[in-house]
């Protein structure tokens, strides 16, 4: 993973996938639907519940061409091509995910609508004018490089494109709390603020169909929740101290360190 530091344990993530699979009663030898294993394969803030809303916002067609940049174990891509039919390309830097997206594409029967390419955000292997959606959930945070990432999306969506994101924010005060989900110390962070991620956006060349913080509604969400107690199906699979990271992630948004924003930005015609 070149430039960019590993945080997440990926090693053997099949066999932690098919464990963690298998523990939780899910017969791997049929397709499972891919919304069964949202708690382990939607890797940001909010899980599945803010896949689907992103969805609804971008409003995805069946025949349009979706990618989906940071895929991770490529839950989202998933969950895109089984809901709206949409065919997916995925990026990702670690050869692991990669690995174990391949892999959930397969137990889910998605592997003819999900292609998964190891490849960076910022040199993505795509003609310009290849997407109708680029969608991109908890990456930035992980890049410095804004304006790199934002002119390679705007080069790879076709006219009238959408890039449909979730991303944390930097909020009014520095983040102290480490390790968070994305880093184990500051210098592996780099969040924007929120009036730098619309202007780098529109710098490029995008027109702002929505931006808006969701951090209040989703802390309250948090605190309503009801603790089911550990399960099996988990990013704590694959992720190491999840619960040190999340429990800090939690205390930086509540301190209004970070804050959690999500949008959608529109390519002219
Ligand atoms: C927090 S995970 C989110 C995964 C996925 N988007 C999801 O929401 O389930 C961030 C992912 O971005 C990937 N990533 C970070 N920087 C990247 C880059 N420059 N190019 C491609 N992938 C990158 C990481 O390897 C990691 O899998």
């Amino acid at each position: 993973m070149s430039g960019l530091k590993q945080h997440y344990a990926a090693e053997g993530i099949e066999q932690r996938l098919l464990s963690a699979i298998r523990a939780a009663g899910l017969d791997p030898e049929h397709p499972i639907a891919p919304e069964a294993l949202g708690a382990l394969d939607h890797f940001h803030t909010g899980g599945l519940r803010a896949s689907l809303e992103l969805m609804t916002l971008a409003g995805i067609g069946a025949d349009e061409r979706v990618l989906d940049v940071g895929a991770g174990l490529g839950g989202c891509a998933r969950l895109i091509a089984d809901k709206t039919g949409s065919q997916v390309d995925c990026i990702e830097m670690s050869s692991d995910y990669c690995a174990g997206a391949e892999f959930l594409n397969k137990l889910t029967g998605l592997s003819a609508s999900i292609n998964v390419y190891e490849a960076s955000a910022l040199d993505m292997p795509f003609a310009e004018n290849s997407f109708d959606v680029v969608w991109m959930q908890n990456v930035g945070m992980n890049i410095q490089d804004k304006q790199s990432l934002y002119s390679e999306i705007f080069r790879v969506l076709k006219p009238c494109g959408r890039f449909a994101f979730q991303e944390m924010a930097a909020g009014e005060t520095e983040t102290r709390y480490f390790p968070l989900p994305w880093a184990s110390d500051a210098s592996d962070s780099f969040l924007a603020p929120a009036d730098e991620m619309i202007s780098g956006l529109t710098g490029c060349g995008f027109n702002k169909v929505l931006f808006e913080d969701t951090s209040d509604e989703h802390m309250a969400r948090t605190a309503a929740a009801v603790d089911s107690g550990p399960t099996p199906l988990s990013l704590s699979v694959y992720v190491d101290d999840l619960s040190i990271k999340a429990g800090n992630a939690k205390r930086s948004l509540s301190e209004n360190q970070i804050r959690l924003v999500r949008g959608i930005f529109q390519k002219p015609d």
